[in-house]
């Protein structure tokens, strides 16, 4: 029987390209968007809004997988004491709504895999290759992936398999934040952002989509899994292998760190630091990853 999925913010950059893997995998997918136009012209999609808890429980109900990418652009905007409770609320809220649609329903649920991210383990700068068992920062994003995290783990108390995804930069050349830090580099303005020395974890598109795929399909995943290239880059070498990848020099110094603290607020800090993350975790389970090699999936993205 054809398995369905449910997909929270499908309409991303993550869920456009998961929705076309899924799809040529035999799953059927359901959208689940706050658009409602698009959510009337597109057959697979549909309307929902958390805030007045409007969502179509039998699609919650008949789903076999749900997978939870909603959430408003962590570096979309400036971090304002509102934009900090809507980038947590958006991730939050929509659990809370699935949660109470499931809780008194029987339901075929088999998994909720759920979108989190490295900065679980806080905006620094060390020499520490982070594991999924040290204890969450607590700065924002540290308490943010914790707040996300636990609302997964509710589902476990329903006996729904939970999976969550502790995602580094994703490259594309469709969107996120490649497109925005490559622009400058086109035109030769681009720079080595502060030290430099930041830690970068980052995994392309395509590996993304796939490790959510097989957390689908691989019943002994469980719990939390960095989802990042386990290397050096940094924001040095990550420039450098831009500007190569482009056939542009770096002309420009770094950018001042209290530059960006001016232009940025608290936001600077996740593009100032970051640390290594371990992939064994996955790896050990049996999942691969297509593109390892900065410079070559940069290729693939910024010129191909
Ligand atoms: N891209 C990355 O580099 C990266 C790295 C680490 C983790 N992640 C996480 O992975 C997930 C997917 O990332 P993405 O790059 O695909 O994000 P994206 O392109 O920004 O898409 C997220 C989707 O979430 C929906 N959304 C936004 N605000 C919402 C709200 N307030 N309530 C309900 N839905 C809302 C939107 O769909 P509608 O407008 O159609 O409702 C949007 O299309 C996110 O949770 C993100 O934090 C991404």
């Amino acid at each position: 029987m054809i398995k369905n999925v449910v997909i929270t913010g499908g309409t991303g950059l993550v869920g456009k390209a998961l929705t076309n893997l899924l799809l040529s995998n035999g799953y059927e997918v359901f959208v689940l968007t706050r658009n409602q136009k698009q959510a009337t012209q597109k057959n697979n999609y549909s309307f929902w809004d958390v805030e007045n808890e409007i969502i179509d429980e039998q699609i919650i109900k008949t789903a076999d997988y749900i997978v939870h990418l909603a959430g408003d652009g962590i570096a979309d905007k400036r971090w304002t004491s509102s934009r900090k409770i809507s980038i947590l609320e958006s991730r939050t809220k929509p659990l809370e709504l699935i949660f109470k649609v499931l809780k008194n329903n029987s339901n075929q649920l088999k998994a909720l895999i759920s979108a989190s991210g490295v900065g679980y383990y806080g905006a620094i700068t060390s020499d520490k290759v982070f594991i999924e068992e040290d204890v969450a920062a607590s700065d924002f994003l540290g308490k943010t992936c914790v707040a996300w995290e636990k609302e997964v783990d509710k589902f476990n108390e329903l006996g729904i398999r939970t999976v969550k995804l502790r995602t580094g930069i994703v490259l594309a050349k469709e969107g996120g934040v490649l497109p925005k830090m490559t622009l400058p580099f086109k035109y030769s303005f681009g720079s080595v952002l502060g030290s430099g020395k930041q830690y970068m974890p980052w995994i392309s598109l395509t590996d993304l989509c796939q490790a959510y795929l097989f957390a689908i399909e691989n019943n002994q995943l469980f719990g939390a899994y960095n989802t990042a290239v386990e290397d050096d880059t940094n924001n040095a070498s990550f420039s450098k292998s831009v500007a190569r990848v482009l056939n542009k020099r770096i002309f420009l110094p770094n950018v001042p760190t209290f530059v960006l603290k001016i232009l940025l607020g608290e936001m600077a800090g996740i593009i100032l630091n970051g640390s290594r993350v371990s992939n064994s975790k996955i790896k050990a389970e049996g999942f691969q990853f297509l593109h390892e090699d900065l410079d070559k999936c940069l290729e693939q993205e910024l010129v191909e």
